[in-house]
């Protein structure tokens, strides 16, 4: 086959499955049960349709000559060059071998934006820093990229602080707690496939810590035991040992974000976790009016985030109108990585911005707030 322009997300998408043995595309692409969760989180966006305004000048006179659309997050403490973040996904020597979440970083650090790293990381959370500082130093001084570290809380809890304090001190800035990972999803494909991690790809950050013993490497080399007793109480103890703002990742219902907001979080990420926990649950584009609403009278305000079927620039577009400081990709990144390490990263990346850029100029948006005050977004179509 001839090879063609990869002009998208899905272009990579249909790359990257050409590549990958069939056990890691699976693995990587496919959600739970029925994957209807999956597929809903992509439609949600769909179904929503954009009423652009018009006459507006949307000429720019940058260099650049594209509109800005950096963001700031975290009240004011982080800045991105669009509002898109890397989300945390496992393993990414699965996608590319040689460099796994080195080449995720150096990404991250191009398009000056957040990666998010893993608890389930292939590559150790300290050498992700160093990578990250490096390649801000020599190629990217001008870069505003920062690292989130993504926590599950593990049964044994001094293991636990022991990954936040590691995170901590090798200069990750925010603590994304995930939450609807209380026990792992049906995955089916997995099951059929005896998904198992190929030679020399490991949990890198839970194993081989001279700290840990022999006994306690072995029980992590196949399987993460997270802890399901986890529950709201036990935020109190994990801001008791670090003072690094405090995300959660996987809320979808109203209730629970004002919880949040009452425990004295400084985020939310409104997440089914891409359809690969719970299946049937609400699509996230969908969950996010209702979370807006409950919050919107409270006196702390906190950054809203989402991810979950975000495959092109009006798509994050759309979650901005509703609300969201910044969406977060997972699968897409995973796409560019195995097509073409942190190249096919970062491309991924400046397509998405482009799209976005385009799709602000043509919805009429000069900035970020415009996007907000413009009312674009028609929520009851009746031609769904
Ligand atoms: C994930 N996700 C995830 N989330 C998390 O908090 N910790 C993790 O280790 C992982 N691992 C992981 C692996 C793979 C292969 C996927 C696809 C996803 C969930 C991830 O952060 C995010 O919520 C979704 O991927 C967002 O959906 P999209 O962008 O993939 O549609």
């Amino acid at each position: 086959e001839t090879s063609r322009a990869l002009l998208n997300v899905e272009d990579y998408h249909q790359q990257a499955k050409r590549i990958l043995p069939q056990m890691i595309y699976d693995f990587y692409s496919t959600g739970s049960d029925d994957q209807l969760t999956l597929n809903d989180n992509l439609q949600g966006f769909r179904r929503l349709k954009l009423r652009p305004k018009i006459l507006i000048d949307v000429s720019s006179h940058s260099t650049e000559n594209s509109i800005n659309c950096q963001t700031q997050l975290l009240n004011s403490t982080t800045t991105i060059s669009f509002p898109c973040i890397i989300a945390p996904t496992a393993l990414h020597r699965l996608a590319n071998n040689e460099h796994g979440e080195l080449a995720t970083v150096r990404a991250a650090v191009a398009c000056s934006t957040i990666m998010c790293v893993s608890t389930t990381a292939s590559t150790r959370m300290e050498l992700i820093a160093e990578e990250h500082r490096r390649h801000i130093k020599t190629h990217y001084p001008q870069s505003t990229s920062q690292l989130w570290y993504q926590l599950y809380v593990l049964k044994n809890r001094q293991h636990s602080q022991k990954l936040i304090e590691r995170a901590e001190k090798c200069g990750y800035k925010a603590l994304v707690l995930t939450v609807d990972h209380c026990h792992l999803g049906n995955r089916e494909c997995d099951v059929r496939n005896n998904f198992s991690l190929p030679n020399g790809i490991q949990t890198e950050n839970l194993i081989d810590d001279h700290d840990y013993d022999s006994e306690f490497a072995k029980a992590y080399r196949n399987t993460v035991p997270i802890d399901s007793s986890l529950s709201w109480k036990d935020l109190k103890w994990i801001q008791s040992i670090t003072s690094l703002p405090l995300i959660i990742k996987g809320i979808i219902h109203p209730d629970d974000a004002r919880e949040a907001i009452k425990q004295g979080i400084q985020g939310i990420i409104v997440s089914n976790h891409g359809g690969r926990q719970l299946d049937t649950c609400l699509s996230t584009i969908d969950a996010l009016p209702d979370i807006m609403n409950a919050i919107r009278n409270e006196k702390h305000k906190i950054d809203v985030y989402i991810d979950g079927g975000i495959r092109r620039g009006t798509d994050i577009l759309k979650a901005v109108a509703l609300g969201a400081k910044a969406v977060l990709i997972g699968r897409p990144i995973l796409w560019g990585l195995a097509v073409n390490g942190a190249q096919g990263a970062q491309n991924v990346m400046a397509i998405l911005k482009k799209e976005f850029q385009l799709a602000m100029m043509l919805c009429g948006c000069r900035t970020i707030e415009d996007i907000i005050k413009n009312d674009l977004v028609v929520m009851n179509n009746r031609n769904n």
